[in-house]
């Protein structure tokens, strides 16, 4: 199976599967000398973590990562960093019921007309559980745009229906959703337990923000930022669909109303006075917020019944049973913000072999 790592630089490969012995990722390509341990990275993996808020799946097991190598004393080495989850709660009697049939929304047919078999026990490497491992490699790129002034932040823009403002970033903690808005996230947690008790889902849509990124990160033609994020973002189970700024509503508007017209700053620098191009001109960054928007399916399991085939031809019915989100979005929020800083750091080491005089300063040639 081919397609298991990304990135040109800063390298990344996931491995494992849901109901295996563990998942992990291996992060190859990480400049040596930063600080990280596993503390910094079981924060990330907290808020992605099934059982972490009253809707999520009932898998409640820790998700404890571990560093099994490339950092000593507290550092980076330069050296590939291999990060593991060991699975405690696999539970795969849950499955048994599913094992010949495909699920209506999941990969279970592509993979088994493809590979000739299929991992029933809820997906294997399709599984929303293959994101833990990006989460992890995703906290390490984290801490070193974090060096470079660089930050992230991705937050619920809608649950189903219900849409958000962006009111008060704060908020985000402060309810289930993520949303920076509390009035949204009160009608958002009624429309879904509405929802979940039809044994029916929701989709919704996770607002992702890079700042600091300095102007000219992103490599023409085939590597522009937000070619290289949007292939970032489509990686994720469940993403239908990736926008920019403007995004899909740039069709309807003119010219002179969609470009974000330039201005000398106080302190010398170029700015904008409106960010219709989500900070991305040229697929490099224009020095304004990179800002892109991230849409999700409904969860695919849902408990009514459907209709479907089984691998022997036949027409079925199904009832999914087990443990399943009736949205995805809320624990895919922090999974938007380790594509996006995976990405990012990415692009800020291709960045570094750009120009003569960068590489001159690294080694101090005058
Ligand atoms: C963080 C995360 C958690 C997920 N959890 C579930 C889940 O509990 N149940 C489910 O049916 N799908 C879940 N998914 C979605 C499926 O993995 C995905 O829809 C499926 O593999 C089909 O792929 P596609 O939707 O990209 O076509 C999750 C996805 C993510 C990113």
């Amino acid at each position: 199976m081919a397609g298991s790592v990304t990135g040109n630089i800063f390298k990344v490969m996931t491995w494992g599967e849901s109901h295996g012995y563990g998942l992990g990722a291996v992060v190859d390509g990480c400049p040596a000398g930063i600080e990280i341990d596993e503390e910094y990275i079981q924060k990330d993996m907290d808020r992605r973590r099934p059982g972490g808020n009253k809707f999520g799946t009932k898998r409640n097991e820790g998700d404890k990562i571990k560093i099994l190598s490339g950092v000593f004393e507290g550092k980076t080495t330069g050296t590939p960093i291999s990060l593991a989850v060991i699975n405690e709660n696999q539970r795969s009697g849950d499955y048994g019921n599913i094992m010949e049939v495909f699920r209506p929304g999941h990969a279970d047919m592509g993979f088994y007309k493809k590979y000739g078999f299929r991992d029933y026990r809820g997906g294997g490497r399709s599984s929303g559980r293959e994101t833990l491992a990006r989460v992890a490699a995703g906290a390490v790129a984290r801490k070193f745009l974090s060096q470079l002034g660089i930050s992230i932040k991705s937050y619920t823009l809608q649950i189903g229906s219900v849409k958000a403002e962006k009111k008060n970033i704060e908020d985000i903690f402060e309810n289930q959703f993520f949303m920076p808005d509390k009035e949204a996230a009160e009608k958002a947690e009624a429309l879904l337990k509405e929802t979940s008790e039809k044994g029916d889902s929701l989709g919704g849509v996770v607002e992702c923000v890079i700042s600091g990124m300095p102007i000219g990160i992103g490599e023409p033609v085939f590597e522009k930022l937000d070619s290289s994020l949007a292939k970032a973002f489509m990686s994720i189970g469940a993403v239908k669909g990736v926008e920019f700024g403007g995004g899909f509503s740039v069709a309807e508007a003119s010219g002179s109303e969609n470009n974000d017209e330039f201005y000398m700053g106080e302190n010398g620098k170029i700015l904008k006075k409106t960010n219709n191009s989500g900070g991305i001109l040229g697929g490099m960054s224009d020095g304004a917020d990179i800002v892109a928007r991230i849409a999700f399916k409904p969860t695919p399991s849902i408990s009514q019944k459907q209709n479907t085939v089984d691998i022997h031809g036949e027409n079925r019915e199904i009832e999914i049973k087990g443990r399943h989100d009736p949205v995805i979005v809320p624990r895919a929020v922090v999974v938007t913000e380790a594509m996006a800083a995976i990405t990012a750091a990415d692009m800020m080491l291709m960045n570094l072999s750009a120009n003569i005089e960068n590489i001159k300063k690294v080694y101090g040639v005058v």
